[in-house]
């Protein structure tokens, strides 16, 4: 993705001591980053405030992290917002979270048309409450014709279900005579998953120092990068993400094989 240098620069000036855009290198900017946004009701409860304006604070990082996303030139960013499992939470978070999602979607518009951004789900967003259903067609629709970074949200997503669905897809298809069985390989599956079309995510980022996956990205993640940090995620900054990026940086990828890629 290009990077207006000008921009990029002013972005990050004023860095703390211990991290500064000279300690990333540019030229390997990993294309996809994914983030799994954790520790919001943490962060409301060391304050002795509600879970909602943890919910809240986390909507700012999230901003945030899309406009560093796109300063530094990634082309894809995805977050996990709302797991198939979350809706075990107490009712009144649910139904906070779905208001939020619908009203911060409407009022994040402009920063997509500003920046190119277009949008994109990943997750069964039919079976949400129909006004947030609508709200996230109409920012599908807005965005559609942007080529700038991709920002894929995960909402009532999980892994397993992913998988299953792509399972049922192949079995119509075959039923159909559109695909034969000896035609079912990796990229057969990866057609149909929600992340189709998109590339793996390189890196991926888990805030509040969380050692798990919670069924995101099973699949996507297979040689994803994982950096883990215990920082909240209403707390993770622009320089968060670089120190997230340095250390991917300083990995030797290997996919298996035995010299660095
Ligand atoms: C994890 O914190 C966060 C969530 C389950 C919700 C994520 C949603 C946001 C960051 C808001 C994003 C908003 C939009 C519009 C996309 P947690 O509640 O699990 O925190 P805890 O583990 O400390 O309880």
């Amino acid at each position: 993705m290009e990077r207006d240098e000008a921009k990029l620069r002013a972005y990050f000036e004023e860095p703390p001591a211990d991290v500064s855009l000279e300690d990333v290198d540019l030229a390997r900017i990993p294309r996809h980053v994914s983030f799994i946004m954790d520790g919001n009701g943490r962060w409301a409860q060391a304050r002795g405030l509600a879970r909602s304006k943890g919910h809240a604070a986390g909507v700012d990082s999230l901003r945030e992290a899309v406009t560093t996303s796109v300063r530094l030139g990634v082309d894809v960013l995805s977050a996990y917002a709302f797991s198939t499992e979350n809706w075990r939470r107490p009712q009144e978070e649910v139904n906070l979270l779905m208001h939020l999602f619908a009203t911060t979607l409407v009022k994040e518009l402009p920063l997509f048309h500003q920046e190119n951004v277009r949008l994109r789900f990943l997750g069964d967003i039919d079976a949400l409450p129909k006004k947030t259903a609508n709200v996230f067609q109409r920012g599908l629709d807005e965005t559609a014709g942007y080529d700038g970074m991709t920002f894929a949200l995960a909402v009532n997503y999980g892994s397993r279900a992913e998988m299953a669905r792509a399972a049922r897809m192949i079995a119509s298809d075959v039923a159909a005579g559109i695909l034969d069985k000896d035609q079912i390989d990796e990229q057969a599956i990866a057609d149909r998953l929600y992340t189709a079309g998109l590339p793996d995510p390189e890196l991926l980022v888990r805030t509040s120092g969380e050692l798990r996956l919670s069924n995101y990205l099973l699949w996507q993640l297979a040689y994803t990068e994982i950096v883990v940090t215990d920082v909240l995620w209403p707390d993770f900054s622009r320089w968060d993400y670089l120190r997230a990026i340095r250390s991917y940086q300083h990995r030797d990828r290997r996919f298996g094989g035995v010299t660095s890629a």
